[in-house]
């Protein structure tokens, strides 16, 4: 049969009244600058420098990043700023800040010093609307090895340090700002306000995109958009699934099926316990057993890229033959979040494929059927704002991400059903022990919240199963059995992380615990790696 794919999105984002657009010239810290920004309860978006959309009537400001990049190499990032310089509120931020030098008349030079980490900015124009309210000296970070010698006609500096006399720099007659310090990174400790003050004070965003009012927006939008088709969503037990789900439902009611399956590789009762919360929010769900189809097609596979690769094709198969069964369906909708479809603006080309996290990519080219993507344009800390909006109970809500392949990536080889049995045991001790452990500690998922228990504080925690068996001694009697690592760590995205560190009182009790209690296992230990050069996963 030919299968063909109508590729249609949903447009939230024009609806917006009031934006403000970021872009990108490949900074690490980019993503931060959006997040800054959507904190304020302002809507932005960003895009690669070399991929301008065109600037609509909603567009309050623009700030362009940092990046790697030198603006004095022959092919250093450039766009053309005609239609945006001295028309709306700009903000350069370190490459943003020398390229509007470098291009309006100052220079930049290498500074000779590198100028990387913690600086104090003296405020020199307190009178300027970026320096309203900000401390006369306050801490700034700084990372560039070039410099602002000459600022660009008509500019006025309104920040120094003691090594970069053009910190901070205004364009008399417009409204045009820049700062080569980074406001978006945790220690410039009052960038949060220079960025309210370009966006709310500058721009004069109101800063009324809240959860509620994106729900409102988007609900209004699906109706529009899906009018009386069906919907059929895939449910995985993550969050985003869930939220993009719950938002549906809320718009299009019985229009959306969904479907979760069982792949036979989830924690322990996690299929039974979550398919029974689906039910309770009034879903239209339907749960389809299928872990012996995984298994077998996970026989025989030891290698990492193979069990995703089998994993992926048995879901695909599954999911396509249950979505047969809803007839009249036109949508497929997914939860996709804002990280996935920023386009990453790289200036030093492709980076090497570590792993194919989408294991499912293949799928909307085999299913004939449009997309629909309403978190499309959300970050993960507001997909957990938005679904506490809607209702949904903050144990589903505020889950740890997990991988698709599920524990068939953290069981190191081939996968078995007895091997998962051991895995599920040890995994359940693991995380119904940070659950129940009290802390006070900022929530790893949602900085804006506080977390009490050790689950909440901790951003993705989970078990491996090693494919080592050691001696050990229980009772008078030898043993010969397996080792589990515990792995947990603290991250915004994924992209990068840290182990957290576990209370010894907390790894005691559950080294015990897991040594005592699971048949199979007599050693325990606790993974100290960062991301990188490790990462989260072990396979
Ligand atoms: P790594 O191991 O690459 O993981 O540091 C980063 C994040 O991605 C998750 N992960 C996956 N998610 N399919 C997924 O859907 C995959 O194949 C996969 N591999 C890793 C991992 O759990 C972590 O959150």
């Amino acid at each position: 049969m030919h299968f063909f794919y109508t590729f249609v999105r949903l447009h939230f984002q024009s609806i917006m009244t009031e934006k403000i657009l970021i872009l990108d010239f490949g900074s690490q810290v980019t993503q931060l600058i959006g997040r800054r920004v959507r904190e304020l309860n302002v809507y932005c978006e960003i895009h690669p420098f070399n991929k301008m959309p065109q600037i609509g009537p909603d567009v309050r400001g623009v700030i362009l990043s940092g990046s790697p990049a030198s603006v004095r190499d022959a092919n250093a990032p450039r766009l053309d700023l005609s239609g945006i310089k001295g028309r709306l509120p700009l903000l350069g931020i370190c490459y943003g800040a020398q390229y509007l030098a470098h291009t309006y008349g100052g220079s930049v030079e290498n500074s000779g010093s590198r100028e990387y980490g913690r600086a104090m900015l003296r405020v020199v124009d307190s009178a300027s609307p970026l320096m309203a309210g900000i401390s006369a000296e306050t801490q700034v970070w700084m990372s560039h090895g070039d410099t602002i010698t000459r600022l660009p006609e008509g500019a006025e500096v309104i920040g120094s340090t003691e090594d970069v006399a053009n910190a901070a720099y205004h364009i008399r007659g417009e409204d045009t700002y820049a700062v080569q310090f980074h406001p978006e990174v945790f220690h410039t400790k009052e960038g949060p306000r220079m960025l309210e003050n370009f966006v709310k004070g500058i721009c004069g965003c109101k800063g009324d995109w809240t959860a509620e009012s994106f729900i409102d927006t988007t609900v209004a939008a699906l109706r529009r958009q899906i009018g009386s088709d069906h919907v059929i969503l895939g449910l995985s037990g993550g969050v985003d699934s869930t939220v993009a789900a719950v938002l549906l439902n809320k718009a299009i009611g019985s229009q959306l099926h969904c479907i979760f399956v069982d792949n036979g590789l989830l924690r322990k009762n996690e299929f039974s316990d979550v398919l029974e919360s689906y039910k309770d929010m009034g879903l239209n769900v339907t749960g389809v057993d299928a872990g012996e189809k995984f298994l077998a097609a996970l026989a025989g596979k030891s290698e990492p890229e193979a069990k995703r690769k089998a994993i992926g094709g048995a879901f695909i198969e599954v999911f396509d033959a249950e979505a047969q069964k809803v007839t009249g369906a036109r949508w497929l909708a997914q939860g996709t979040i804002y990280p996935d479809v920023i386009e990453s603006c790289s200036v030093n080309g492709p980076s090497a494929k570590i792993k194919s996290h989408h294991n499912v990519g293949g799928l909307p080219e085999k299913m004939n059927l449009k997309i629909v993507e309403p978190l499309r344009s959300l970050f993960k800390d507001e997909v957990r704002r938005v679904g506490r909006a809607l209702g949904i109970k903050d144990e589903l809500v505020g889950r740890h991400p997990f991988p698709g392949p599920s524990l068939g990536i953290r069981i190191l080889g081939e996968v078995t059903a007895e091997k998962l049995e051991i895995l599920r045991n040890a995994d359940d001790i693991f995380i119904r022990g940070l659950r129940a452990y009290k802390c006070d500690l900022p929530c790893a998922s949602e900085p804006l919240r506080r977390a009490t228990n050790l689950y909440d504080a901790i951003w993705q925690a989970g078990v491996m199963l090693l494919p080592v068996r050691s001696v050990g001694v229980m009772g008078d009697e030898r043993t010969y059995e397996y080792t589990v690592a515990l792995r947990a760590v603290v991250s915004t995205d994924g992209m990068t992380a840290d182990w957290f560190p576990l209370p010894y009182d907390f790894m005691a009790k559950v080294s015990n615990d897991i040594i005592n209690k699971v048949r199979g296992v007599n050693r325990v230990c606790y993974d100290i790696s960062s991301k990188p050069p490790a990462t989260i996963e072990w396979e």
